[in-house]
């Protein structure tokens, strides 16, 4: 008897497949379920996790940070593609930004009716915390969120459903057609084969591809939540679909080593950052900034930029790098003029400082608890993170979808709001990319969006191509090899991490950070990389993925672990060859090819995207035109 004959195979057929629980999949789901009641569809959501405190949502929000606020100020959709184009240095799809635009603050309204407290002032009005980002008490944002989308789901009766702690690891094409998706429990001996007549990837983005800052006792604490590792890029590649700005990583800089947001200190309290001797580095170094015109001119200057002038400083051994945010305090204290009114507004403000903190990075405050931090005293180091891959905050990554109809240009669209490359896939939030700046109400109404389409699809494609009983059975032993090669060599060795006949992930894990990290632009090398690095870097993982052959799981946890990896992996190789294509640096702070050091309009002011097909293994990489409807100022 296998090991492969303990595990019962589970079948689900549905309409539409929901793969992720997270702020997109619930949005997906939540929408989803008003089409499907109509038409008597089945919508079915499966998250590796329980969605009630899945994704990067799990620990709370102090911020929404997508709020146009169409009714309440001035702000149009205009200017919020203009600040998202500008932020990414001229490459973004501009309609697909709109899209969310013109449809999020109806998202940000369900939420408050929902539960979620927002900050308001005496006129009843949201406290913005910049231009388009609102205050909330955000503690228990995700399970406001998840009830609604669960709530949805439990309206359609049988014909809606979840599957919680279940690991997706494949897609299913049959006949050039996203027909489903396989996975395992992460609790129980069982294989899930998901049948679908359409597919929706929101499995966020990923984390751990690069090796972090943190180590030993403090090495799952990173910026970006552990629990995603790649999944939604691997489902798109192996598909087959076609996809864009793989290059484009984030960093963020982030409080040093508990990764506390900065946020609220920049744009709430106006806050500086400082290098060691107290220079503001975005003054003495402003001139950098006219080496990325017209981009680092325009205002807020883009992320990557502050990233940049802040890592000058650092390669000029300049840091510490602080957050002056005793200085920032006072700044706004010293304003009210009545000195009991001044003590109160001092200690509220101290309040909101640790709240901030506390409503989305608790290890934060533990870390100025423990290191004696007042932040109303003294300043708080500073530093870049380890790089991400999170498209739905200031990164890009992703699939390439079809436009909205009535604002795509030609060329953007081929089909159904959101639907990849691939027949009957489609993908939203972190998934889908070159649509940045969404954060959670954008990848929430983008969840909307594509489930709306999704659905539409299903009712125009009723019929779907069988998936074999060979397929279903290579798909299984797929699965499963880790544990089976960890029965099979156990007794090899008497230390059952160290054998070898296999790699355990953890170990696996770090090979592949240790490369991503000195040959891809990684925190040891100041984020910069060239065409010989890259190359042999690409020559590592192609060992890679000849030793995950040889991945190996203890047991269901682990076998989570060996499936992590494999999903990082292509995350990792499609990264490196976009950055090997584009061939100049456009986003300093966020990598830089010191073989090509400047920014080339002339040549690169396109997306670089890239396919990977499975009928050859081979990859192509292809430039795309950016199509803009709306021009940045002069
Ligand atoms: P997620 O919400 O991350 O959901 C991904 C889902 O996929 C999860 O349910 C996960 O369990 C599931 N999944 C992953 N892999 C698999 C698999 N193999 N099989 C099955 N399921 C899988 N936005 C704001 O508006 N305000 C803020 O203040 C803010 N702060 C942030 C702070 C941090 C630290 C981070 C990381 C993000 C922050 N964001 C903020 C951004 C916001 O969290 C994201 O934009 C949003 O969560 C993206 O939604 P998503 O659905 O794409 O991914
Ligand atoms: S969060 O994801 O942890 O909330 P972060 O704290 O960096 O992100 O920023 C929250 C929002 O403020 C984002 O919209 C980000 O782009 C914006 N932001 C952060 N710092 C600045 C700054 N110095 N200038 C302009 N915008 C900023």
């Amino acid at each position: 008897m296998s090991l492969g004959d303990h595990f019962k195979t589970i079948a689900v057929n549905t309409d539409l497949l929901i793969l992720g629980g997270g702020m997109s999949a619930c949005g997906a789901a939540y929408e989803a379920a008003y089409w499907a009641r109509k038409h008597n569809k089945k919508v079915t959501v499966v998250d590796k996790a329980s969605i009630d405190r899945s994704g990067a949502v799990a620990m709370g929000l102090s911020a929404i940070n997508m709020y146009i606020g169409l009714k309440d100020n001035d702000n149009t959709i205009e200017d919020y593609v203009k600040y998202v184009k500008n932020d990414l240095m001229g490459i973004t799809r501009d309609d697909l930004v709109a899209n969310i635009a013109r449809h999020v603050d109806s998202s940000v309204h369900l939420f408050e009716k929902w539960g979620l407290p927002i900050w308001k002032d005496e006129n009843g009005k949201y406290v913005n915390e910049g231009r388009w980002q609102v205050m909330i008490h955000g503690e228990s944002y995700k399970t406001i969120v998840a009830e609604a989308a669960k709530n949805a789901l439990s309206s359609l009766g049988e014909n809606g459903k979840y599957y919680e702690r279940i690991f997706i690891t494949e897609p299913i094409i049959e006949e050039g057609r996203c027909v489903g998706a396989s996975g395992f429990s992460v609790r129980e001996k069982k294989i899930y084969i998901f049948k679908a007549k359409a597919v929706l990837d929101a499995m966020g983005g990923a984390v751990h591809v690069f090796k972090p800052r943190s180590v030993g006792e403090g090495l799952g604490r990173s910026w970006y939540p552990p629990f995603n590792s790649g999944a939604s890029a691997y489902f798109t590649i192996r598909a087959g679909a076609e996809m864009t700005c793989q290059e484009v990583r984030f960093v963020p800089v982030r409080f040093k080593d508990a990764y506390g947001p900065v946020g609220a200190w920049f744009l709430l309290f106006q806050s500086k950052a400082t290098n060691a001797a107290g220079e503001d580095y975005m003054q003495t170094r402003a001139d950098e900034l006219k080496k990325w015109a017209p981009y680092g001119l325009s205002k807020p200057v883009p992320a990557n930029l502050r990233n940049y002038l802040m890592m000058l400083e650092v390669m000029e051994s300049k840091h510490p790098i602080y957050m002056q945010t005793a200085e920032a305090i006072k700044n706004i204290a010293g304003q009210i003029k009545d000195e009991k009114e001044a003590r109160r507004k001092l200690k509220h403000l101290e309040n909101e400082a640790w709240e901030d903190f506390l409503d989305m990075t608790i290890s934060q405050a533990l870390l100025w608890a423990s290191t004696n931090i007042k932040p109303e005293e003294n300043p708080s180091e500073i530093a870049a993170c380890e790089p991400y891959f999170i498209s739905s905050h200031s990164g890009a990554s992703g699939a390439w979808v079809s436009g909205p109809e009535d604002m795509a240009p030609e060329g953007y669209k081929w089909g159904y709001p959101n639907m990849t490359t691939v027949k009957a896939l489609f993908a939203c939030g972190d998934a889908s990319g070159a649509s940045s700046h969404k954060f959670s109400s954008g990848s929430f109404t983008e969840g909307r969006i594509a489930a709306k389409a999704a659905l539409a699809f299903c009712m125009d494609n009723n019929d779907i191509p069988e998936i074999t009983s060979e397929k279903i059975d290579k798909l299984k032993q797929e699965i499963l090899a880790p544990l089976e090669t960890f029965e099979a060599n156990k007794a090899y060795s008497n230390d059952k991490d160290i054998n070898p006949n296999f790699v355990k992930p953890k170990m696996f894990m770090f090979r592949l950070q240790k490369i991503m990290d000195e040959y891809a632009g990684g925190v040891s090398t100041h984020f910069m990389t060239t065409k010989p690095l890259m190359e042999k870097g690409l020559e590592f993982i192609q060992y890679m993925k000849e030793d995950s052959k040889k991945l190996a799981a203890e047991d269901l946890h682990e076998l989570m672990r060996c499936w992590e990896n494999i999903h990082r992996l292509w995350q990792a190789e499609s990264h490196i060859r976009t950055m090997l294509f584009r061939e100049e640096t456009r986003w300093p702070g966020y990598y830089f090819r010191s073989d090509f050091p400047k920014m080339d309009e002339e040549n690169w002011h396109c997306f670089a995207n890239s396919r990977w097909n499975p009928e050859t293994n081979e990859w192509k990489m292809m430039k795309r035109e950016i199509k803009e409807l709306v021009k940045l100022d002069a």
